[in-house]
């Protein structure tokens, strides 16, 4: 019997239930694929905590990897038996098999393996477009990096080096900070009990950074807008610790006519040519052993509920997987 997890109100880890499901054949434009490993992502606890909208009863996961197991009507991009990996809508990850739409595949090169891929394509991707998109960086640049030790912080650090970026790493303990040391990070600021702003000036002549990489959001978003430089950016993509509060623009003129952005990744990969080329950087920095994707926590599907507690109590580093 294929299993799923669902949930049928939003809350804390303990709304997710891991059930029998069953799983259909593909219709027209639609495979169904046998996953092999499953991303774990903070923004699948944003869904079900109720942070962003789904309609209830759902299931949950937005990324995974596997094997096509039938392809629907006019499917031509993909065939049985091909190793292929996605992140994105519809949700519906976290579970042993089901449909989904083929336009969301990425076929995967055999030097990427099934576990790899779903610890990357969200979390790595992300980082493409966080590298490559949303701001002209240049070698020399220094940028502010929070949570520095989590999946996206490892990644993007190491990318970062690769553009020949200074990076100032966040992180919340010793261990974390030598972990995003060994990833890359020049220097480490400890947010829990340091001046973000402040630590940051003095590491940069006073100046600030070019760009903020925020994905704490409510606890340091002050902080960043404290740390960028003249007319830098501060990215807050993520919430981790609560969404920013609503502010006045003007404090944008008072800290340096900063930019600010919220970008989602889905608006970096909606076109197909796009998604390929930024998959096909990181695929390629993957492959050749220049980006190494750490997947530190692996959970079976049944330890959901830990997972997300996991996640959200800071107690992981790096990728989180579950295996089937
Ligand atoms: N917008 C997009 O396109 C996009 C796409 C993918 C991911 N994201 C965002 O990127 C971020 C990283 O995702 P991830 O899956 O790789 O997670 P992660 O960074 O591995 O985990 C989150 C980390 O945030 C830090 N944190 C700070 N305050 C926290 C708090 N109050 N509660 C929990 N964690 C807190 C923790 O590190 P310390 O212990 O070191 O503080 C924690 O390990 C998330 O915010 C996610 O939503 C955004």
């Amino acid at each position: 019997m294929n299993k799923a997890v669902r949930f049928y109100e939003t809350g804390g880890p303990e709304v997710m239930r891991l059930e029998d499901v069953e799983v259909g054949d593909p219709g027209p434009g639609e495979v169904r694929i046998r996953h092999v490993a499953v991303g774990l992502n903070f923004a699948d606890t944003y869904f079900r905590s109720g942070l962003y909208p789904a309609p209830l009863p759902a299931g949950l996961g937005v990324e995974a990897s596997g094997v096509i197991e039938a392809v629907g009507e006019g499917v031509a991009s993909v065939e049985v038996g091909d190793r292929v990996a996605y992140t994105g809508s519809p949700l519906g990850a976290y579970s042993t098999a089901r449909v989904m739409p083929a336009g969301s595949l990425v076929k995967l090169p055999d030097s990427i393996a099934f576990e790899t891929a779903a610890g990357m394509m969200m979390r790595g991707l992300t980082s493409s477009y966080l590298m490559r998109r949303i701001w002209p960086l240049k070698a020399g640049d220094t940028i502010l990096l929070h949570a520095a030790a989590g999946g996206v912080g490892l990644i993007v650090s190491q990318w970062a080096k690769l553009l020949g970026l200074t990076v100032i790493g966040t992180v919340s303990s010793e261990a974390k900070a030598e972990l995003a040391r060994a990833h890359g990070c020049d220097h480490i600021v400890f947010y829990g009990r340091e001046d973000v702003g402040e630590r940051v000036r003095a590491l940069t002549g006073g100046v600030g950074v070019d760009v903020v990489l925020d994905s704490v959001g409510k606890d340091t978003f002050a902080g960043s807008l404290r740390a960028v430089r003249r007319r830098g950016l501060v990215v807050n993509f993520g919430t981790a610790s609560g969404s920013v509060p609503p502010f006045d623009l003007l404090q944008l003129a008072m800290h340096g006519s900063a930019y600010v952005t919220r970008p989602a990744l889905a608006d970096y990969i909606a076109d197909p040519a796009e998604r390929a080329e930024l998959a096909g950087e990181l695929f390629g920095h993957v492959a050749e052993g220049r980006i190494r994707i750490e997947i530190n926590q692996h959970y079976a599907l049944a330890d959901v509920q830990r997972a997300h507690r996991d996640l959200e109590g800071r107690r992981t580093t790096g990728s989180s997987i579950f295996v089937l």
